[in-house]
């Protein structure tokens, strides 16, 4: 008998990776295997994010160009699950009528009988149920047997601080934490099946246990630290309001806590933050930041920028670009303002123009530009630890030459530094699983190239510790 084939479209944030990948864990024992291919799915699930316009939209034109999938096989399930099926609910079988399942962010663990379900009935199902608390099954400890290099696991569901412009305190509803002994089991099961790069979810990482009293963030990353066989540990989100001492001592005290910390700033004008909602002052942020140095001299520092929210003026807009110059961040993400249903600033007065948006954005990008790159450039001439995630390409003799004078034939490699850069580099086929041969080692690498968004270099050593899969590793 063939198996059953899933096909998942993930979008938006890590936590929808995570979270499709507990769909995987989920369907695994009803005989689904993942497929990359719909046309072969007998279940397609679309995860969406819902943090702006575009995303939505995108996700409702995927759904549309599976009509004709639908037609051809009427057997076929489609499902939506995530933060747009959240907030949208019944509105999406109204208006999608080849969709069966409509399922919110804290629904998976039920999709199982929901599957058996609608394949004995073929009924529609809406399930956007929300709890306070997490329940003891909401995430699957199991872990697959094929992982990557570097994996994510949430620590943490849902956010409590409802900054005035976002949508995910509504479609994810409250911040609840898991306990630490699942965490650190979820790990142990991760790093057995060769992952060794966890990076830890949550929308604030820094109250993670705070509701529940379990223990502090810190300690948490203290007990990941002490997973052998796990070499990095990384961290995504910190809200700047929430970042203690402790947390930033953590960078100095834990060798495998990368110096790489995201910091979402969002505006660099006071009055700007005031009304998102952030609870920080610019000047607070900036001692973060001074001190996260202090700690730490080369820790990496990204941030988010929104532009154009509700009444933000040119002033506002200088203060943003000034924070830039002064923060010197090793990278920006910087998004243009989307009225979102649910969140208040939809109903804020002085809404920017679109044009003057696109052009703010621009000055934002424009303005951090130069410090990605001079970041980029610092390193040239060091030697970096690179944690080797795979392959790329085969290189020619000819295309290495093109690029860089002193190679010979080579597999193009990627990986990255601990500061979260990405580092490609040519190193010797071998015969056996050329695939293999480096991916998951660390490798020290000379840097001799600095490109915007990646460097360029030479491998000096041997790959540090030896790896198979589940084999005991040092820390780099
Ligand atoms: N419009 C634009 N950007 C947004 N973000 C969150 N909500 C919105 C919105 N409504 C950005 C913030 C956040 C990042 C994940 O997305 O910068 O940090
Ligand atoms: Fe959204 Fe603010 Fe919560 Fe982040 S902290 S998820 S921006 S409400």
């Amino acid at each position: 008998m063939r198996s059953k084939k899933l096909f998942i479209n993930t979008m938006g944030c890590q936590m929808n990776v995570y979270d499709s990948g507990q769909i995987e864990r989920r369907l695994a024992p009803l005989g689904f295997s993942t497929t990359e291919t719909p046309n072969e799915a007998d279940i397609i699930i679309v995860n969406t994010c819902a943090i702006r316009a575009k995303a939505e939209q995108k996700a409702f034109s995927f759904l549309g160009r599976l009509t004709p999938l639908k037609q051809k096989n009427p057997e076929l399930i489609i499902g939506v699950g995530g933060c747009v099926a959240q907030q949208e609910g019944q509105r999406i079988l109204s208006r999608m009528p080849q969709v069966d399942l409509v399922f919110g962010t804290q629904a998976i663990r039920r999709l199982p009988q929901t599957i058996q379900k609608i394949s004995a009935t073929r009924c529609r199902v809406v399930d956007v149920e929300m709890e306070t608390t997490l329940s003891a099954d909401d995430f699957s400890t199991s872990v697959p047997d094929s992982s990557e290099i570097s994996d994510f696991v949430t620590i943490m569901r849902g956010c409590d601080n409802y900054c005035t412009y976002c949508v995910v305190p509504h479609v994810r509803g409250r911040e609840s934490s898991r306990p630490p002994e699942e965490i650190i089991t979820e790990i142990k099961k991760m790093v057995a099946n060769g992952v060794r790069e966890v990076t830890l979810l949550g929308q604030n990482v820094n109250s993670y246990g705070r509701k529940e009293g379990l223990c502090r963030f810190d300690q948490l990353l203290e007990m990941v630290n002490d997973v052998e066989g796990l070499e990095r540990i990384r961290f995504t989100t910190s809200h700047p309001k929430d970042l203690s001492r402790e947390l930033m001592a953590a960078f100095g005290s834990l060798d495998k806590l990368c110096p790489h910390i995201h910091l979402p700033v969002q505006s660099g004008s006071d009055r700007v933050l005031k009304r998102m909602n952030r609870r920080y002052t610019r000047d607070r942020y900036v001692e973060n930041v001074e001190r996260l140095r202090g700690v730490l001299p080369d820790i990496a520092i990204t941030s988010d920028i929104i532009v154009g929210f509700p009444g933000e003026t040119q002033e506002d807009l200088e203060a943003t670009l000034d924070l830039i110059r002064n923060v010197e961040f090793d990278g920006l993400f910087a998004f243009i303002y989307s009225d979102r249903p649910n969140a208040p600033a939809v109903h804020f007065d002085h809404k920017i123009d679109e044009s003057e948006k696109k052009a703010r954005l621009q000055a934002v990008l424009s303005c951090q530009e130069q410090f990605t790159l001079q970041k980029n450039q610092a390193l040239v001439g060091s030697v970096q630890k690179v944690l080797v995630e795979g392959f790329s390409k085969t290189v020619s003799g000819e295309q290495a030459a093109a690029s860089r004078k002193d190679l010979t034939i080579g597999n193009q490699w990627s990986g990255r530094t601990g500061t979260n850069k990405i580092v490609h580099f040519t190193a010797a086929p071998s015969t056996d699983a050329p695939n293999q041969r480096l991916t998951g080692h660390t490798v020290e690498i000379m840097i001799e190239r600095a490109m915007p968004h990646s460097l360029w270099g030479r491998p000096i050593s041997t790959p540090i510790g030896t790896l198979g899969k589940g084999a005991q590793t040092h820390a780099a």
